[in-house]
């Protein structure tokens, strides 16, 4: 079964869906973008990935092609006509198309825009349990990373060392030593006197909408939570360390590069806020999800 995407106002096998040379996107990384976790038919955040997606699109002078209600209609088609209960809907917003030049183009051209979806069944209990690999990456991206831009090539790069070094994920480190977050997900650690620590929301890390809701959630259990940038050595000999993400959940981390961290197995706080969140997405009200 071939799947279904949106592009620019059809639904068309994934296959057959174009988009054309001259976009923006395809040639400049003009366009942001979203991922959205849907749970057992359920969006998890649905108005938070939206507000995101429009400060994203403000900050950059760009617009959405169609109103939130459209694109709540067009999302719950694509996922329909997926077939999918639970998975991952990815939207796309490119500036749109004009002869290659660096300036906006002038007029109002119509953004570009294409949803897909694909079946996701969630960051794997198991490796939660014993915890993630972890590598580190110099931090090499630019100073905006606070808007979810699909220039995502330092990311990319940071990634593919960790797959070849067999690890989940790479934590991006500045050259000061701080830990920024993940390749594509925000890292968090766990101090001696367990309180739990990420950084804050800065124009250097994407502000997660999983970390403010594990942020939430770990507050309401009552753990003491600090937004405060800390070092990949403070990381090294942190009680615990984690990331949380959309398609990462929460994911304890057992090893950083060579070294063990906490006790080298998926740390108990860490899995007690996995649980919540796990928790949380099993209890969203299905009437109300998709308000922005
Ligand atoms: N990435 N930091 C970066 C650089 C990210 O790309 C992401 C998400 C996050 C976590 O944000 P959220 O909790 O809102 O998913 C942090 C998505 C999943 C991706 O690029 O596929």
């Amino acid at each position: 079964m071939s799947h279904i995407a949106y592009v620019n106002g059809r639904y068309l096998p994934q296959r057959s869906a174009t988009v054309h040379i001259e976009d923006r996107g395809y040639q400049f990384a003009d366009g942001v973008y979203e991922v959205f976790l849907v749970w057992n038919g359920v969006p998890v955040d649905y108005a938070p990935h939206i507000v995101r997606l429009n400060r994203s699109l403000s900050e950059l002078r760009m617009r959405m092609p169609m109103s939130p209600a459209a694109l709540t209609v067009v999302m719950k088609e694509v996922i329909r006509r997926n077939h999918m209960k639970t998975g991952i809907v990815y939207i796309q917003v490119n500036r749109g198309v004009a002869s290659r030049a660096h300036p906006f183009p002038n007029g109002d051209i119509k953004p570009s825009i294409v949803v897909t979806a694909k079946h996701f069944a969630g960051s794997s209990d198991a490796m939660a349990e014993q915890g993630a690999k972890v590598v580190t990456a110099p931090d090499i991206r630019w100073e905006r990373r606070d808007i979810k831009s699909v220039g995502l090539l330092a990311n990319v790069l940071a990634r593919q060392g960790a797959t070849e070094a067999k690890a989940y994920e790479a934590i991006l480190v500045t050259a000061d030593g701080t830990v920024t977050e993940a390749s594509a997900s925000n890292a968090w650690i766990i101090t001696a006197d367990k309180t739990i620590v990420t950084h804050p929301t800065t124009n250097a890390i994407l502000g997660g909408v999983t970390r403010a809701t594990v942020k939430d959630l770990a507050k309401q259990a009552g753990y003491t939570v600090q937004e405060r940038p800390f070092t990949l050595e403070e990381a090294k000999n942190a009680k615990e360390v984690f990331l949380t993400g959309t398609t990462t959940f929460v994911m304890p981390v057992a090893q950083i590069d060579d070294k063990p961290v906490g006790n080298g197995t998926g740390g108990l706080i860490a899995l007690d806020l996995r649980r919540r969140y796990r928790r949380y997405i099993d209890t969203l009200d299905a009437a109300t999800a998709w308000n922005v």
